[in-house]
């Protein structure tokens, strides 16, 4: 099968798009944090084509991306209390919610558990296709598994060419990293997975909101299965350097001049100048980090270094995501400076 990049701006293209998944084929699909690989949510056999395509453990769930809040009512056992709140402040956008399912839902996509996350997407493009496809859309990140998550059309063909019909091209993505997911289906409030939108502003509407002790890899159960997967990794060894950005500059600069295939990912405005040096934004500037993460990664990995050693920054704010993905990519290898 020959994969096609679609322009998202075409109306027509989102009509065979939706054409696809309303038949059970498999589409990448842009929303503003990274591509998803969407298929009929409903439709159990669809769902498991993406699992195939991915190369996705089963026992991780996928998000189910909707175009209105209204839908959730049809997918959950009951509305949470803060549901209504945290849609009308972060929906459309980068934020997933877990609810207790009402068993409508196969049960490959929620890999048997009880609860399901829902997100609706702050792109035109994604809500337009959910909306003439005419039903819920199951999407996880349109990487094969392991591989950084894609933010550019580019990325989804240079991991899934040949294994899917379409690509819906709605441009690189505006956030870069994947919606924070957020579990309210008890009592406390809990962020499973940092992203785009901050436990600050979580907080500023929720009151108390807990965070999963995300960074632990290791842990075997953790409540968003997802987490104890190696993620987002180039292929070789990664190193996260954690301590202030002109220690961990020097540090890097030291380990480059000792090693000429050594790589590194270093903040704009501490890079030093070697060839194999990619940058994701200034220390200062998180949210363009965020958005070029990604992009970096897979540049790093096209270099193929014998090690890479990476700047972090602290984990405050939209910063937290940002460390958590690129500590997940080194595998917990940190260096303190
Ligand atoms: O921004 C995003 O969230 C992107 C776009 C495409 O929407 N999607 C995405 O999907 O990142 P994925 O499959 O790569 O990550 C979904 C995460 C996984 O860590 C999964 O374990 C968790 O959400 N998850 C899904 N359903 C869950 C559930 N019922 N309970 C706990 N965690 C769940
Ligand atoms: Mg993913």
């Amino acid at each position: 099968m020959e994969t096609i990049i679609l322009d998202a701006k075409i109306p027509q293209n989102i009509t065979s798009c939706a054409e696809t998944i309303a038949s059970g084929g498999l589409v990448a699909i842009p929303t503003e944090t990274v591509y998803g690989l969407g298929a009929n949510a409903l439709d159990e056999k669809a769902v498991t084509k993406i699992f195939r395509t991915k190369g996705r453990e089963p026992d991780n769930p996928l998000i189910v991306h909707i175009a209105d809040p209204s839908q959730v009512k049809s997918l959950v056992k009951k509305i949470p209390e803060n549901f209504k709140i945290l849609a009308e402040n972060f929906w459309p956008g980068s934020l997933t919610l877990i609810m207790k399912n009402n068993g409508s839902i196969p049960d490959n996509v929620t890999a048997g558990l009880d609860t399901i996350a829902v997100r609706m997407p702050n792109h035109p493009a994604a809500l337009a296709l959910i909306r003439k496809s005419g039903c819920p859309i199951a999407a996880p990140s349109a990487n094969l598994s392991g591989s950084p998550s894609p933010t550019k059309a580019i990325h989804v063909k240079n991991d899934l060419n040949g294994k899917i019909p379409y690509i819906l091209d709605g441009g690189d993505c505006t956030v870069g990293l994947e919606s924070t997911v957020l579990d309210i289906s008890e009592k406390t409030p809990r962020i499973l997975r940092p992203g785009g939108i901050t436990h600050d502003k979580l907080t500023s509407i929720l009151g108390v909101v807990e965070i999963e002790n995300i960074t632990t890899a290791g842990i075997d159960k953790p409540r968003s299965p997802g987490m104890k997967y190696r993620h987002y990794a180039p292929d070789a060894p990664m190193f996260a350097v954690i301590g202030a950005p002109d220690i961990t500059a020097e540090y890097i600069k030291n380990h480059l001049d000792a090693n000429d295939n050594s790589a590194a990912l270093m903040f704009s405005d501490y890079a030093v100048c070697h060839p194999n040096v990619v940058t994701f934004g200034a220390s200062t500037d998180l949210a363009a980090q965020a958005t070029s993460l990604f992009d970096a990664l897979r540049k790093l990995n096209f270099i193929n270094p014998s090690q890479i050693f990476a700047q972090v920054p602290p984990p405050i704010g939209l910063g937290l995501a940002i460390s958590n993905r690129i500590i997940k990519a080194s595998g917990n290898n940190l260096i303190e400076c």
